[in-house]
């Protein structure tokens, strides 16, 4: 029988560029104890920028409400010629080029998105495709904002059980399709980008050492895309009722986001007999700069201690988290043991949080 693209019996051929990475072996020639890094991580911005005064011309709105209101300043929207798998497909060509391994090397590839290209097949199978991952497994994951959190979590289970080595996860959104730009409440808060990181038992970069993941679906109708599935399949009547853009009840939103994501990020830093002081950089979700002041001021962790690109970005879902930890990596020096903390919250309602080890 042949064996599956991506199996873990599907005997790996030396790929073509070898890794640059060192490998994890102890002094005595022996494979060290497993464990799951990010080797590599990428992120892609759409070039176009949309700033609070083009949205000024489009609704009524303020660049004055809009900043204080959300710390948003601009967002980057994707132009019709890139759906999310091109957008996911920059962003994980850059994380498999910073972890200096082969797209052949990789064994599954995990998608979070729920603005994928199509509703069937996965977006992870395009991207598959678009990458030349021949050898990969692929699947799309949907946790709305805290769809990355969630990928790493997964990717961590899979390699550290040995049943795969190198884990490519992928978090890239597409919001300006599912945004009703006549709506100021919400069409003043997405973006479109995608960010990539590569988890892998072998190679250099920070450990996975936590994950923590939650959800509530009781009060899913919060933030929700309600339009297009089988509940409300597409009809000219959903369609002329808006049920294909993103509807939230932002004040309700707003209290549960801070309560999740400071959950989130107590229950690892207590699991891990660490304080808040021991967390070098804390890079949260990023849906308004006032739920992030007010976590940092909850969680006792400083605002220099807190990643925040929301000015650049806006909400930008599930790419958000990974799109803030390449950059924050990009950005900041960190020294072995420092611990870096990823949180966040999002539609379902899921929230979670995952602690790196440098
Ligand atoms: N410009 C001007 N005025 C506005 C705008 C705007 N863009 N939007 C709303 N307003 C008005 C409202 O109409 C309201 O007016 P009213 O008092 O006359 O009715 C007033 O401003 C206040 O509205 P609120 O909704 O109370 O404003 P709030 O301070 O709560 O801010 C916001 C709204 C930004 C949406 C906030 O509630 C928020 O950030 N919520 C959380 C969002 C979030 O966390 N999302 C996470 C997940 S997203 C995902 O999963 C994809």
């Amino acid at each position: 029988m042949t064996p599956l693209a991506g199996s873990p019996n599907t005997p790996l051929e030396p790929p073509e560029r070898h890794s640059t990475r060192q490998r994890t072996v102890s002094p005595s020639g022996q494979a060290a104890r497993k464990s799951a890094r990010i080797i590599g991580t990428g992120s892609y911005l759409p070039e176009k920028v949309l700033t609070n005064s083009d949205l000024e011309k489009m609704v009524d709105t303020s660049d004055e409400w809009i900043t204080t209101r959300t710390g948003i300043k601009e967002r980057r929207i994707a132009s019709p010629e890139e759906p999310t798998s091109s957008l996911a497909t920059e962003a994980a060509r850059r994380a498999i080029e910073d972890a200096g391994i082969a797209a052949e090397e990789i064994q599954l590839i995990i998608m979070a998105t729920f603005t994928g290209d199509v509703l069937m097949p996965a977006t992870a199978c395009l991207v598959q495709k678009n990458l030349g991952a021949t050898r990969a497994a692929a699947f799309d994951l949907s946790a709305a904002c805290t769809g990355f959190i969630y990928g790493l979590s997964v990717a961590k289970q899979f390699v550290l059980s040995g049943f795969y080595d190198t884990v490519l996860v992928v978090a890239a959104e597409k919001l300006s399709c599912v945004t009703d730009w006549t709506d100021r409440n919400t069409c003043v808060l997405f973006g479109d980008g995608a960010g990539a990181a590569v988890v892998s038992s072998q190679g250099e970069g920070p450990r996975i050492i936590g994950e923590y993941l939650a959800s509530d679906g009781s009060i899913y109708e919060l933030l929700i895309l309600p339009g297009g599935g089988s509940l409300h399949p597409p009809t000219h009547q959903t369609v002329d009722q808006g049920l294909h853009f993103l509807k939230m009840s932002g004040r309700e939103v707003f209290k549960h986001a801070v309560t999740c994501m400071v959950d989130g990020a107590q229950k690892l830093i207590t699991q891990h007999n660490l304080s808040p002081q021991d967390i070098r950089l804390l890079v949260p979700h990023q849906a308004n700069k006032r739920i992030i002041s007010e976590v940092g001021k909850r969680l006792g962790i400083p605002a220099e201690r807190i990643y925040v690109n929301i000015e650049r970005y806006g909400n930008m879902s599930a790419a958000t988290t990974s799109v803030g930890m390449d950059e924050a990596f990009r950005s900041n020096q960190f020294n072995p043991g420092d611990k870096i903390l990823l949180v966040a919250f999002g539609g379902g309602f899921t929230w979670g949080s995952v602690l790196l080890e440098w």
